[in-house]
């Protein structure tokens, strides 16, 4: 399919360099099943970066003169996107707190406050010493359909670790005070309810920031995870559908459509954004996050048992380190200090040399070996410039205590 327009004709998929307001004219009414745009936030900054080999740079202007200006250059683009959405579209505007305000005014006066349907929050955590402020670990993506017809496809989450699923699995009723009851057979028996999918997607996204190192890292400045833009195609579109992204920068949007058998439309003003685009299309890259794949918990590796015994101590557990189960608060001549608890099926030795190998990494100078599981009077170790101090635990101390008692009474 293409379009015939008094300038230009534009292909119904496909990049295209120029201002949205401009291409998108250029576009058949009622013709794009979804919209995502990415705009310059209003941050007042010349956003720069590079690639990884430091070969190419990359850069785009966010500087406005004021609100006014930004909302009108906003408007205008709005409409245009309104026009070309089908009735049954949806549109996605990503913002942040610079402009959320303003683009939450301009996007119900084009879409109609009644079209409001979400504020999606895209929360990540990333460090921040810096600042004298709350560190920002979120971004808004405003969410409105064209008209009531959108269409919206459900997806389903895993129940939280606190949910009683059990309790789930059971059938409700109502008592005659209208009070939920648990539904029973003749027979007294509870009924199982029907199927459960887990929990309806909520508004908050928890997907990790791009680090640094993630391969489908392009050094575009501001380039979004292609894990968030699957999400928002999921839930809106289906497979054949066109998707457009007036906004496209890297080109993230179009590559998740690809993936996901969707077509695409990216316009965007800067060429090597173009370019850019293009050549991400043609070799497909995309991180998957261990995060999301394996959960929050399998980060977590310091047994229970072994904090259990730690507590008390003012101290940092310490995760995804075999050697280290925390470090104490406070540094020890300038440097930290780790602490391991021996575990049931390690002996001393063993213990002592996870620990020191982790502990001199760290550059410790000195270690607190926690022992658990060996009863004669145990000497510190010395690796390197660092000095494992093996101390009892109280289990430990205590059964020595009462075992030597118990011998001298003999
Ligand atoms: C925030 S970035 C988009 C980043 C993108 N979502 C990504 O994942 O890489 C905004 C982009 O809008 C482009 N841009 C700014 N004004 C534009 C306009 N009037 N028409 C089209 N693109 C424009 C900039 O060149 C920049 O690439």
């Amino acid at each position: 399919m293409s379009v015939c327009h008094k300038r230009r004709r534009f292909k119904m998929q496909g990049i295209y360099k120029g201002d949205c307001l401009e291409i998108m004219k250029g576009l058949q009414t009622q013709s794009i099943d979804m919209i995502y745009l990415d705009p310059p936030f209003f941050t007042n900054k010349k956003h720069r970066l590079s690639s990884r080999d430091r070969i190419s740079h990359y850069s785009f202007d966010d500087l406005w003169e004021s609100h006014k200006t930004y909302a009108e250059f906003m408007q205008l683009r709005l409409m245009e996107a309104k026009r070309v959405l089908k009735n049954t579209g949806s549109i996605f505007i990503h913002c942040d707190k610079s402009a959320n305000h303003i683009l939450r005014f301009v996007g119900e006066d084009v879409f109609g406050a009644e079209n409001f349907l979400s504020e999606i929050i895209w929360s990540y955590k990333r460090w921040s010493n810096s600042s004298n402020y709350l560190t920002p670990n979120h971004q808004n993506i405003l969410y409105f359909s064209k008209t009531e017809e959108y269409k919206f496809n459900k997806i389903y989450t895993e129940y939280s670790e606190t949910t009683n699923i059990d309790q789930i699995l059971q059938k409700r009723s109502r008592d005659a005070y209208g009070k939920a009851i648990y539904a029973r057979e003749a027979d007294g028996r509870i009924m199982s309810s029907d199927e459960k999918k887990g929990v309806p997607l909520a508004d908050v996204w928890e997907i990790p920031f791009l680090n640094p190192k993630a391969k489908e890292r392009t050094g575009y400045p501001t380039q979004k995870p292609i894990l968030l833009l699957d999400k928002i195609i999921e839930i809106s579109t289906s497979e054949g559908d066109i998707v457009l992204d007036p906004f496209c920068g890297s080109g993230t949007t179009l590559v998740s459509a690809k993936i996901k058998g969707r077509n695409y439309i990216g316009i965007d003003i800067s060429q090597e954004a173009v370019d850019l685009t293009k050549s991400r299309l043609e070799t497909l890259i995309k991180t998957e996050s261990a995060l999301l794949n394996k959960g929050r918990s399998s980060y977590i590796n310091v047994e229970e048992k072994s904090l259990a015994i730690l507590s008390g101590l003012d101290i940092l557990a310490v995760q995804r380190n075999a050697g280290i189960d925390a470090l104490l608060k406070r540094n020890y001549l300038s440097k930290p200090v780790p602490i391991r608890v021996q575990r049931e099926n390690e002996t001393i030795l063993e213990a002592a040399t996870k620990l020191s190998v982790a502990a001199i990494k760290k550059g410790a100078g000195i270690a607190f070996l926690v022992a658990t599981n060996q009863t004669k009077d145990l000497l510190d170790f010395r690796f390197e410039n660092c000095m494992i101090k093996i101390i009892n635990s109280p289990a430990l101390e205590i059964n020595a205590i009462f075992d030597e008692k118990w011998t001298n009474s003999r």
